[in-house]
């Protein structure tokens, strides 16, 4: 496993892999992994000749008031776990690298950003595609390796590699869970002994969306919403950011349902903010 910390020596490399017809699966993260990034290692080593993983905090996708500073770094801890992994090469460049001084440029990827996540946080989107991009340009590989839990995450990265014509596959990984269904997350961390309690709420509250709409044919999406919120809210220490069900390409909210929907959650524990969704599909 090679650590690489510089763009030029990660793009050199990466050139010289291209030419001698190797494929690049590339998995973008920002560390402090739990078995949900190495899921996606995993589907990368099996999927392509060189697997990158790509380790960085971005700061430009972390608000002012949000948690860029507390948020986990565990640099010894995940080289440790990719060492028994094995991806090929790990890109793990400073904030100066990525962002020298005078560093201007961005890509904005307009409405879809400021929807669901994008709400509460604006310019989050556009950080992640600009780092995305960045990093598609460093490692130029075939494959991209995200997970499911970020569904806007993965449906903004298909449109950007659209739009700009990116030759790179945006694969989207199951979610991987815990015993309770929690949704494995870099986040998890911050959640104390009672909220690690209550947090599986989120994921009983999709299974119970999913149910009225396979079992009990409902169609209306704002009853189905409401029977969630009721749900989630029985439950003290979460605070609702919003319910949607919408559209799994464009992320439009839905009025009747119409398969596939995904069902998007993001509810507060505490303090935390945590995000959640399911496809649900014809049976
Ligand atoms: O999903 C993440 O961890 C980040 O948003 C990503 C894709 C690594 C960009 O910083």
């Amino acid at each position: 496993m090679q650590i690489i910390r510089t763009i030029k020596d990660m793009q050199v490399l990466s050139r010289k892999l291209r030419a001698g017809h190797k494929t690049i699966g590339i998995v973008p993260t920002m560390g402090a992994f739990h078995e949900g990034h190495l899921s996606l290692i995993r589907s990368s080593k099996n999927e392509n000749d060189i697997t990158v993983v790509t380790i960085f905090v971005n700061p430009i996708q972390f608000g002012p008031s949000e948690d860029f500073s507390k948020y986990p770094r565990d640099i010894e801890g995940d080289l440790s776990k990719l060492s028994s992994l094995g991806p090929d090469i790990v890109f793990l460049p400073d904030d100066k690298e990525m962002y020298p001084n005078g560093f201007a440029a961005a890509v904005n990827i307009g409405s879809i950003g400021g929807i669901l996540c994008g709400a509460a946080r604006p310019g989050h989107f556009n950080g992640v595609a600009t780092v995305v991009v960045k990093l598609f340009n460093i490692v130029m590989p075939d494959n991209g390796y995200f997970g499911q839990k970020d569904f806007q995450q993965t449906v903004i990265l298909k449109k950007i590699v659209t739009d700009l014509d990116y030759n790179v596959n945006i694969i989207v990984c199951p979610t991987v869970r815990e015993h309770d269904g929690l949704a494995m997350s870099s986040r998890n961390t911050y959640l104390d002994h009672e909220e690690r309690k209550a947090a599986p709420i989120l994921y009983k509250a999709l299974k119970l969306g999913e149910e009225f709409i396979l079992s009990n044919s409902e169609v209306d999406a704002s009853y189905i919403k409401e029977q969630i919120k009721k749900y989630i809210i029985s439950e003290p220490l979460a605070n609702i950011d919003y319910i949607e069900i919408v559209s799994v390409t464009h992320l439009d909210k839905v009025v009747k349902i119409d398969f596939p929907v995904a069902i998007c959650i993001a509810v507060k524990i505490g303090k935390t903010r945590l995000i959640d969704n399911i496809i649900v599909d014809r049976k």
